[in-house]
């Protein structure tokens, strides 16, 4: 299909639109029993684009906002929704811009993908260039950080913490670069390597998934547009079908130079689930694969349905086996991240009909035995990407608290929604209603107060 073609929908209505107001609401109503060990607050970031155009607004290039909700001693202590004050927003705000040094190349782009603790601290975080915006813990924008200083190139929506040594991994990438970068942040979120991956192209690279000696890097076919860009286009990547597909194997403490590259069937991955090292030298990695992105429709990932995959990767001998484990569509894998790198048994994923669908089921999957359990919230219900919090004290990976946003349609409201992993089947546990619609976004994290 032509680039330009109309796309088919667009993402600023219904469940993606955006909300105009601030609020801050205390004491949220709950039904069920909120574990009273959940103490810390629960934060997710997603676009919510200013006076945007349907026509041309892109997905992923809508101002940053954060929901967050505090628990504690079994009550819900408060809601509540900040834009990320990247410079868009305080100029459209009509606010003091946001301390902090921009970089010349990426001055304006919004925050608007992940929120996540590192070293103690709040940062939302987006991929491609625009550096983190520290928050504080009432989400209020402090400043823009490159962590420190200590950044010097682009950071990614998806760094994952090695749970051995305490480093934090990401593979971030920028237009102007053939490159990524692995980055490597220590426990306090200073930056203390960023190590250049040479590829063939400018490409965009999601996210990345870590085992407990490896990094892998997924160059798969989206690239960056020079025409587009200076046509005016703020997401200047496409599909590119002439473009081989590949999955590159890195060592955590290696040198670039000294990737392997193992061919795939093209395809895109946003996320994996998790990568473990096998006996045989390979890696294997679960993945949520769309059949391609950004071919006909530019704006957001609208082609096909994105279904499970294990890929079995042998750099060795430069291929991919790919299995398929479930061919429903779902994205917004999570694991118990106490185990990042090493096998899991057990991956929980988000229903996704499409974007914005109206029903979207919870999928949690038993990754050993091949099976998975359905977690229905209504026909108008929409789970969104859902936690996994270790229970105090545990160690069994289902010892754990499921948590996330289900949006009823019907109703345009939106509940936290706490599950037991070990009976996710039994209903929620408790769900802290805000009363208020959440816009589907992207990604959030359990931020412990002790921690
Ligand atoms: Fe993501």
């Amino acid at each position: 299909m032509s680039d330009q073609q109309s796309p088919v929908r667009d993402y600023v209505t219904g469940a993606l639109a955006p909300v105009t107001d601030e609020v801050t609401l205390g004491e949220l109503s709950v039904t069920g029993d909120l574990p009273a060990e959940l103490d810390g607050r629960y934060v997710r970031n997603g676009t919510n684009p200013i006076d945007p155009d349907p026509a041309t607004q892109h997905w992923f290039t809508g101002a940053g906002m954060v929901h967050g909700i505090r628990l504690r001693d079994g009550r819900a202590e408060w809601y509540r929704n900040r834009f990320v004050r990247t410079d868009e927003v305080t100029r459209a705000l009509g606010e003091p811009s946001t301390p902090g040094t921009r970089r010349d190349d990426a001055p304006t782009a919004a925050v608007n993908t992940n929120v996540v603790q590192l070293g103690g601290r709040t940062w939302a975080v987006v991929e491609a260039g625009q550096w983190p915006v520290r928050l504080s813990d009432e989400l209020e924008t402090e400043a823009i950080d490159p962590f420190g200083g200590t950044l010097r190139g682009s950071f990614s929506a998806h760094p994952h913490t090695d749970p051995r040594t305490g480093l934090t991994h990401a593979v971030t990438y920028h237009w102007t670069e053939t490159c990524v970068r692995h980055v490597v942040l220590d426990a306090d979120a200073r930056v203390v390597r960023e190590e250049p991956v040479e590829l063939d192209g400018s490409v965009m690279v999601h996210d990345t998934a870590i085992t407990e000696s490896r990094i892998l890097v997924f160059d798969l076919p989206v690239t960056f547009r020079l025409e587009d860009a200076m046509a005016g286009s703020v997401f200047p990547y496409a599909w590119d079908a002439e473009r081989p597909a590949r999955v590159g194997v890195l060592g955590l403490d290696a040198p670039g130079t000294t990737v392997q590259w193992a061919e795939v069937e093209p395809g895109y991955v946003f996320h994996p689930a998790n990568a473990h090292d096998t006996d045989d030298g390979g890696v294997t990695v679960d993945v949520c694969r769309w059949e391609s992105v950004f071919d006909h429709d530019r704006l957001g990932p609208n082609e096909g349905t994105p279904r499970l995959e294990r890929w079995h990767v042998d750099p060795a001998a430069g291929r991919v086996r790919t299995e398929v484990l479930d061919e429903r569509a779902q994205e917004f894998p999570r694991i118990d991240e106490r185990r990042t790198g090493t096998p899991v048994r057990w991956a929980v994923t988000a229903g996704l009909a499409s974007a914005g669908a109206a029903h979207a089921p919870l999928y949690h999957h038993d990754l050993r035995a091949g099976t998975s359990t359905i977690v229905d919230f209504g026909p108008t219900s929409a789970a969104q990407e859902f936690v996994v919090v270790p229970r105090d004290g545990s160690t069994a990976e289902d010892d754990a608290w499921l948590l996330g946003f289900v949006t009823h349609r019907a109703e345009a409201t939106t509940d936290l929604v706490v599950l037991a992993a070990d009976d996710p089947a039994g209903g929620p546990v408790a769900t802290v209603h805000l009363g208020r619609r959440v816009p589907d976004g992207f990604h959030g994290n359990w931020m412990p107060t002790n921690s």
